[in-house]
């Protein structure tokens, strides 16, 4: 029979490693290093040693308590969904991997499961020495060996997200589109792909992210902290206000415009303000818009560039995400492991 540790993993005869570990609800400044077991893959499931984990806004949100009876965590519990790593061990019935595999992905917490729709991949927790993630789901894929691991950390749930957005918006060459967020992770993954659809790209940044966005393909550069939006707008995407704000976003837009937005609560057009627009909710846990292996794919076409704004190593994975949650980020904050 097997055993199962508390943070969903069965219990390890394989030792101990090192993870992030957040034994209360609270802040990222209460997360520890600890040693826990080492996860065991179940049927269907693989155990990749972590090479390289990328943090997203989730590994705060979610042990902070915030969702409160919504989302209830066991402890400790490790955070963590972007990983890039290799298959160390396999379980019953999986074939598409094998032991050596380099893979990376987008594992959600196994705490959010039942929100994750037909075919998530759940994890153990990425920001540790090892992680047992679903195998047979299109958000796991094996790494091209042309992407390097940071790099296919860094753009699982950027990269899925910004791929999810673009076909949602059935961008067209010329357009003006307007990325609010694009300083961060999902925003740096963004404007390569708009540029590389040949659209004219207005970022939002502050000076000091000017020349990144600018090299990243951006063609205007907007001051964040004085929100002015240009007008005439073709399409808006918002990867940062809430998604109950967005009545001054969408008053940028040309009649009949596009408003894209990924965060919540969903907007609507009362709320926007707008009965004109063409209002989208982009969320695509089931990759219905492509996986990892497109996201790999774009890599390699150069049309998904990853962004790695500041990198730690497991030991420093607490102050990692305290920095992600405290100080302004550029792109994607990476664990090396
Ligand atoms: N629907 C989906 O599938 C999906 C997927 C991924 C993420 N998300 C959500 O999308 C949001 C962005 O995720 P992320 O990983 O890209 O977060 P992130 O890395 O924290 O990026 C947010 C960026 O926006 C900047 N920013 C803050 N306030 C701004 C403002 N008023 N105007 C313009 N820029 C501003 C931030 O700068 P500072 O650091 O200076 O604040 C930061 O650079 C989060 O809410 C996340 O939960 C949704």
């Amino acid at each position: 029979m097997t055993a199962w540790s508390v943070y969903g993993g069965a219990l390890s005869n394989q030792g101990s490693m090192k993870a992030v570990v957040a034994t209360a609800y609270g802040p990222p400044e209460q997360y520890t290093v600890a040693e826990v077991p080492v996860p065991r893959p179940g049927p269907g499931q693989i155990q990749v040693r972590i090479a390289a984990a990328a943090i997203n806004p989730a590994d705060i949100v979610l042990p902070s308590g915030r969702f409160g009876d919504a989302v209830h965590l066991d402890f400790p519990h490790i955070p963590g969904n972007d990983f890039a790593g290799t298959v160390t061990e396999i379980g019953a019935g999986v074939t598409a991997y094998r032991i050596g595999d380099e893979v990376f992905g987008l594992a959600i917490p196994r705490v959010l499961r039942a929100m994750a729709g037909k075919r998530p991949s759940v994890s153990t927790g990425s920001l540790a020495e090892y992680a047992v993630v679903e195998a047979d789901t299109p958000l796991v894929a094996h790494r091209p060996a042309g992407l390097p691991v940071e790099d296919a950390a860094a753009l699982a749930t950027a990269g899925l997200t910004a791929r999810a957005v673009v076909q949602t918006a059935n961008i067209q060459p010329g357009e003006r589109v307007l990325v609010v967020g694009a300083t961060g992770g999902v925003g740096t993954a963004l404007i390569p792909l708009l540029a590389a659809a040949k659209t004219h790209v207005i970022a939002t940044a502050t000076d000091a992210d000017a020349d990144t966005l600018r090299h990243l393909g951006a063609a205007e550069i907007i001051e964040y902290r004085e929100p002015g939006y240009p007008a005439g707008i073709d399409v808006a995407i918002n990867a940062v206000l809430p998604g109950d704000g967005l009545s001054g976003l969408a008053a940028a837009l040309r009649p009949a415009g596009r408003l894209l937005t990924i965060t919540f609560p969903a907007p609507t057009l009362e709320s926007i303000g707008r009965d004109d627009v063409d209002l989208h909710v982009v969320l695509d846990m089931d990759a219905e818009l492509g996986g990892m292996r497109e996201v790999g794919e774009a890599a390699m076409r150069g049309e998904l560039r990853a962004t790695i704004g500041r990198r730690y190593r497991l030991e420093q994975g607490p102050q990692a995400c305290a920095d992600f949650a405290n100080l302004h980020t550029t792109g994607k904050l990476l664990i090396t492991i």
